[in-house]
């Protein structure tokens, strides 16, 4: 649920930049950063000039001045002269893909490279752009005077509300946007026209989770006024968007290994065989990370369960007397972990809960789930994916054996789906990203064991009474993300704390 960080902003500038002509540049969030800084100094190819080439591929006449070209003050500019080579190629097609590519990107990490990408998915992607039409960024005729072309780049920053910028905006020959592009709502601030649309799959789709309550329910698409349809085969289509997807496979030989680490009776059940509570009646509390939690006073009652589950961003210090101090069981999925990690820091998540009688509880929702087990039964870094280089000892602890660590099974989770959380999202756009959240998986999952079983922060009918979280210091609305199905998961707790199958903490 972290918040997408804007990679593509700077490529889109650098693709601007192909543009002749005026550059507007619309405020980005000061987290961006530069991507590979500066790290070459190059000599500028004046005669090479990427868009001048472009100027005279096209034999458009139509004569229009443009009063500031980019190249001619970069080449006025004595540091800049030496930074800019328009003549570099911004797009990759078919075209490129050489041995010799292959060999130099497969060394690098993305996005600068294919480190531990597939030959075949890289080669099978490029065939497919493989025209001239994927080789340069606009049409080669019947688009704007190849004189001047002018550009504006629209970034997502605060800047732009109540700026009335639209109509300026949108004056300009092409319009660049990028993840969380809302439109709606925003037409005399930020234009209506979108001519380029850019993302990573992880941008865009966290775009699409985290603004859609903000108004983001989808990727621009080619239907605004003023697009231009020759564009519309640039926009992502839904077929791209799920053929670009998740490059981290998950490769049999990953899977196997890390559950050859989970192999002894410990690792199939949750609870130890022996030395603990009555097994005539295991009593779990499941704690969710639910504002009704916020002064609740239930922490004495919590710890008196046999085990409590945790999950995600569980602060405990400073709420012991509202949450307890007891963790049995801490659920999450790499993504979700560090992303609470990140974005709960400052609000006390600074470290998952760790502890002796503590068992971490994988939900493996990625090829990162399975990497991050393999590496924390082993003790070593992650070896490849988004998390490589992180050690997990700095996650779970210095004490890390195979029996510390429990692993959803895959078939329960779409068991679970299918039975208790159906969402009508599964047949919308947003199929392949959902799932019941963390809180769900963990409650469901005490459900089939435990004898009895009490949910406390998890979502009431009255939740607009209560912060998002019981540990955020002002309020703040409860915010529905794309990926899950709250009002779903609601109505399924409210209906098993009628059916008595569980005790549901309310106020
Ligand atoms: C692109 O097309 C050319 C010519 O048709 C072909 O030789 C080349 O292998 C193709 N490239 C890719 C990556 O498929
Ligand atoms: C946007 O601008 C309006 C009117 O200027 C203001 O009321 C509102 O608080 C602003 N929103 C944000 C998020 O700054
Ligand atoms: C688990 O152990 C059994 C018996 O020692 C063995 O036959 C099996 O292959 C192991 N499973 C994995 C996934 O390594
Ligand atoms: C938490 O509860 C306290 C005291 O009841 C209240 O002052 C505060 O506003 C609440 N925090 C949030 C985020 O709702």
């Amino acid at each position: 649920m972290r918040s997408p960080r804007g990679q593509p902003f700077w490529l889109l500038l650098l693709l601007a930049a192909a543009c002749a002509g005026i550059l507007l540049v619309l405020y980005s969030s000061p987290v961006e950063r530069f991507p590979g800084s500066q790290s070459r100094a190059r000599d500028i190819q004046p005669h090479q000039a990427f868009f001048q080439s472009k100027a005279r591929r096209s034999g458009n006449t139509k004569s229009r001045p443009c009063p500031h070209p980019l190249d001619l003050a970069i080449l006025r500019h004595q540091r800049f002269r030496k930074l800019f080579d328009l003549s570099t190629p911004v797009l990759l097609w078919g075209g490129l893909f050489t041995p010799e590519l292959w060999d130099n990107l497969r060394q690098q990490k993305g996005p600068y490279g294919w480190q531990g990408l597939s030959h075949q998915t890289i080669a099978s992607t490029l065939s497919l752009l493989n025209s001239s039409e994927n080789e340069r960024l606009f049409a080669a005729s019947a688009g704007p005077s190849p004189d001047c072309i002018r550009c504006a780049v629209v970034g997502n920053g605060g800047i732009l509300n109540g700026s009335r910028q639209g109509l300026q905006i949108d004056a300009h020959d092409y319009v660049f946007r990028l993840n969380g592009a809302v439109i709606k709502g925003f037409e005399q601030d930020v234009g209506t026209k979108t001519s380029f649309y850019g993302f990573t799959v992880n941008t865009m789709k966290n775009s699409l989770i985290s603004y859609q309550n903000l108004g983001f329910t989808s990727v621009p698409q080619g239907q605004q006024v003023g697009s231009r349809p020759e564009f519309k085969s640039r926009l992502p289509t839904p077929e791209l968007i799920s053929s670009g997807g998740d490059h981290h496979v998950m490769a049999r030989s990953t899977i196997a290994s890390t559950l050859s680490l989970l192999n002894s009776s410990e690792n199939e059940r949750l609870f130890a065989a022996s030395g603990g509570p009555s097994p005539d009646c295991i009593r779990c509390a499941v704690v969710g990370n639910g504002g009704i939690l916020n002064g609740s006073r239930q922490g004495l009652q919590i710890d008196a369960h046999d085990y409590v589950f945790r999950l995600n961003g569980a602060v405990i210090k400073g709420f012991e007397q509202d949450v307890g101090t007891k963790t049995s069981f801490y659920g999450f999925t790499v993504n979700t972990m560090k992303n609470s990690l990140i974005s709960y820091q400052n609000l006390g998540f600074t470290s998952v809960p760790q502890g002796q009688d503590l068992r971490y509880i994988f939900i493996p929702s990625s090829i990162r789930d399975y990497l991050m087990l393999r590496s924390a039964i082993l003790g070593v870094s992650v070896p490849e994916g988004p998390d490589k280089g992180d050690r997990p000892r700095t996650y779970f602890g210095p004490e890390a054996s195979a029996s510390k660590f429990k692993l959803l099974h895959p078939e329960f989770i779409s068991y679970l789906t299918k039975r208790f959380l159906k969402s009508k999202l599964i047949n919308t756009n947003f199929g392949d990203l959902y799932m019941p959240s963390t809180g769900a998986l963990m409650l469901l999952t005490a459900l089939h064991t435990c004898d009895q079983v009490s949910a406390y922060g998890f979502i009431t009918k009255n939740y607009q009474k209560y912060s998002d979280h019981y540990f955020e210091r002002v309020k703040k609305p409860l915010i529905f993300y794309a990926n899950h199905d709250l009002p779903l998961e609601a109505v399924l707790w409210r209906d098993l704390h009628k059916a008595g199958i569980l005790w549901l903490y309310q106020r």
